[in-house]
């Protein structure tokens, strides 16, 4: 058995996995880091940093055991390099220096969007490029096109926030708490979108901007005051996702049209695992192209994904950290 292992720490998930063949996941163990920075609202890069570095060995143990495999059964060692927390990378960038010397294992590193792309090729073992992607994560809403394995060629991105931290901020306002992404969506699923409609975002060509729809949120809860019910709430927040949901698409729907030869589509990311983007995309995609949504837990960080995109990529790529690292 010659596996790739897997390693992710380039937020606020510590993730070990063993991957066959870049397709076939033997073990992938996440262990998420939501109870240590709930109560700052948000991610504390210092206190992911240093929980990644303690958390990794055990992680690791688990996963060769859950995999019933040992360090002489990994052929590669595949790690995120960037984007991502600066110090969160260097923790995994690390602990992967260390084991490929003492193992004598080659060392690839990884870009995280690439990893996300790469997450639907396990979900789908016949899946090939070239492919469309949408990649809509906490830090990214990227539209790519990716003519081959390791390549790939932005056609649009966002020009202020992503659709993530868009659904994050939405959630605060909201007072969902954090994180806020699956919050907000647990709430629209209860809320009628109709009832406090809000603007969808427009801008021309392939780009996404979501800040006007935040502050239009903030201002209509502002105007709500006191008042605000939790049916309110529910609609708002059910209007926010629509909004956010129909501009994604919207760009995705055009790329489509500009690319008609192509027949795969991969939607992935963080925020692909929101229940309305997934039922939506499905219906823009359908009858045109074929559509793969990696599966829930493939959505959010994982270092299979990041396996995965080692084992298809460019040969043993430096593993330097880079936190600002696009496409690249
Ligand atoms: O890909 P990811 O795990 O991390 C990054 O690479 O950023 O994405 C995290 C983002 C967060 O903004 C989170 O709120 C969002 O994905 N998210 C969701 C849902 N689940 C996660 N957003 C909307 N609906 C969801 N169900
Ligand atoms: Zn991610």
């Amino acid at each position: 058995m010659t596996l790739t292992l897997g390693i992710e720490t380039s937020c606020d998930e510590t993730s070990v996995a063993l991957v066959e063949h870049g397709r076939r996941i033997v073990s992938n163990v996440i262990h998420s880091q939501i109870d240590l920075h709930k109560d700052f609202g948000g991610v504390v890069p210092e206190l992911a940093a240093r929980d990644h570095l303690e958390r990794l060995p055990q992680l690791l143990d688990l996963a060769f055991d859950k995999a019933g495999a040992g360090p002489d059964d990994v052929g590669l060692i595949a790690v995120t390099r960037g984007p991502g927390l600066a110090g969160c990378l260097l923790v995994g960038v690390g602990v992967a220096e260390g084991l490929s010397a003492s193992w004598s294992r080659p060392l690839t590193g990884v870009n995280h969007l690439w990893g996300h792309i790469y997450a639907a090729f396990l979900t789908r073992p016949d899946l090939e490029p070239p492919l469309l992607g949408l990649v809509v994560s906490g830090a990214h809403s990227d539209l790519v096109y990716m003519p081959e394995h390791g390549r790939f060629v932005v056609l649009g991105r966002t020009r202020d926030d992503a659709a993530g931290e868009a659904f994050d901020k939405a959630a605060r306002m909201l007072g969902l708490g954090f994180p806020g992404g699956p919050a907000l969506d647990r709430l629209s699923r209860t809320g009628d979108a109709e009832r406090q409609p809000l603007p969808k975002p427009s801008l021309p060509g392939l780009e996404y901007s979501f800040s006007g729809l935040k502050t239009a949120l903030l201002y209509r809860i502002r105007d709500l005051g006191e008042n605000v019910t939790d049916e309110d709430k529910a609609d708002l927040a059910a209007a926010f996702e629509q909004s956010v949901v129909e501009s994604l698409l919207e760009k995705l729907n055009r790329a489509m049209l500009q690319r008609p030869s192509l027949t795969e589509v991969v939607v992935c990311g963080g925020v692909a695992a929101n229940t309305l983007l997934r039922r939506r995309a499905a219906d823009v995609v359908a009858g045109r192209a074929r559509l793969t949504m990696p599966a829930l837990e493939l959505c959010t960080d994982n270092a299979a994904m990041i396996a995965a995109a080692g084992h298809f990529g460019p040969a043993h790529q430096a593993a330097t950290v880079d936190p600002s690292l696009g496409w690249d």
